[in-house]
């Protein structure tokens, strides 16, 4: 098994397992990324494809769709929701 690399999401530093999909680190740790604005109610991916754009996060300051995306040592993901907690608005 290789080693665990650092990341940054929402602000803090954890370890993850490298080139693993953005998409599972997030449903795992980062439960309000994808969430329902009218029933307020947790969604999981959608198309898993690159596709709809309903995964886009920030990285590196960069939009990108997570479901293109694999984790790489010091990478800095934001989602939707830490956006939001920061007075951010809804995105
Ligand atoms: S889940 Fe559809 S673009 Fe990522």
């Amino acid at each position: 098994m290789s080693q665990p690399i650092r990341i940054t999401l929402d602000g803090d530093e954890i370890e993850v397992a490298p080139d693993l999909p953005l998409t599972s680190i997030l449903m795992e740790r980062a439960p309000g990324w994808r969430e329902s604005p009218r029933l307020q109610a947790r969604r999981g991916m959608f198309c898993g494809m690159g596709l709809c754009f309903e995964c886009v996060v920030e990285v590196d300051g960069q939009w990108t769709r997570a479901c293109m995306e694999r984790s790489r040592s010091g990478m800095e993901i934001r989602t939707a929701d830490q956006r939001r907690s920061a007075g951010g608005g809804h995105v």
